[in-house]
């Protein structure tokens, strides 16, 4: 049950990676909370299975097959939008997990060019589209706790995903004078497609690391994504919001 009710009536904004699991969830509960969401997502596959269960929003949502690596196609994309955009959401993210004496350049630039160069690029081909009469504009970048902390097999992952806290601070201060707040959410271990599919005993040896003793759910991240898309947190700005269940503390 909900406690909070957002309005987010006339308000539009990007989610990419929007199609599956945390970024599915964002743009799912903008929507039921009034929102117009353009889902941006390189998977035809996810692209099909999110138009089928968004079937209850087809009037709110716009489905835009781009790969956010590629500046090119993101300045494509972004001139098809209709209508201006009051926020985004850079989601999209991948992994290639391996030790760093295994690791092949090409899983380092994958991974940067995905995670880092990603955020740029969707930023850079959005940023003359946002509501120029908005005073809350909003800009939120999923970066990840192991940003914070590192984590073994994950040279690739952690090195983008700490460039996206350095974005995310950066931009804060570029941009806060238009009316932009920039901020980054740091998910710990959550529950998606990829966990249903393990072990349940790796999954209890996951949740025993975390002090409140179980995984977080998408609902998690994409509640702090909408308190942070509200008007209420306008003085909340470049900050690095971990929603991990004290992991990092
Ligand atoms: N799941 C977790 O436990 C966890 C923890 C910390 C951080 N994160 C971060 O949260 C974000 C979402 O993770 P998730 O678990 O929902 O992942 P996921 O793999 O379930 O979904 C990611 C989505 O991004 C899309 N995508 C990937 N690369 C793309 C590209 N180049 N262009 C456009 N779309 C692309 C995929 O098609 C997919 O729909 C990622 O940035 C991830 O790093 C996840």
């Amino acid at each position: 049950m909900a406690n909070i009710k957002y309005d987010f009536v006339g308000k539009h904004f990007v989610v990419t990676g929007g199609a599956q699991g945390i970024g599915f969830q964002i743009a799912k509960n903008l929507m039921q909370s009034g929102a117009k969401v353009s889902v941006w997502d390189y998977s035809a596959k996810a692209l099909e299975n999110a138009r089928s269960e968004l079937s209850d929003f087809a009037a709110s949502v716009q489905f835009t097959q781009v790969n956010v690596a590629d500046y090119s196609a993101c300045t494509a994309a972004a001139s098809q939008l209709t209508g201006a955009i009051h926020g985004l959401i850079n989601n999209a993210g991948i992994t290639r997990d391996k030790s760093f004496a295994k690791m092949e350049e090409v899983d380092f630039d994958t991974v940067i060019e995905t995670n880092l160069n990603g955020v740029f690029n969707v930023t850079k081909a959005l940023l003359g589209y946002f509501d120029s009469a908005s005073q809350n504009k909003r800009l939120i970048n999923i970066a990840s706790v192991v940003a914070l902390y590192g984590n073994f097999g994950q040279a690739n992952y952690v090195a983008s995903k700490a460039g996206v806290i350095g974005l995310t601070k950066t931009l804060a201060r570029e941009l806060a004078r238009k009316g932009f707040t920039v901020n980054a959410v740091a998910p710990g271990f959550i529950q998606t497609q990829m966990t249903a599919a393990m072990p349940p005993e790796v999954l209890a040896q996951m949740a025993a690391k975390v002090p409140v003793g179980v995984l977080g759910s998408t609902d998690d991240i994409a509640n702090t994504c909408l308190f942070l898309c509200s008007d209420e947190a306008r003085y909340i700005n470049g900050a690095v919001l971990s929603v991990d269940g004290g992991l990092v503390c």
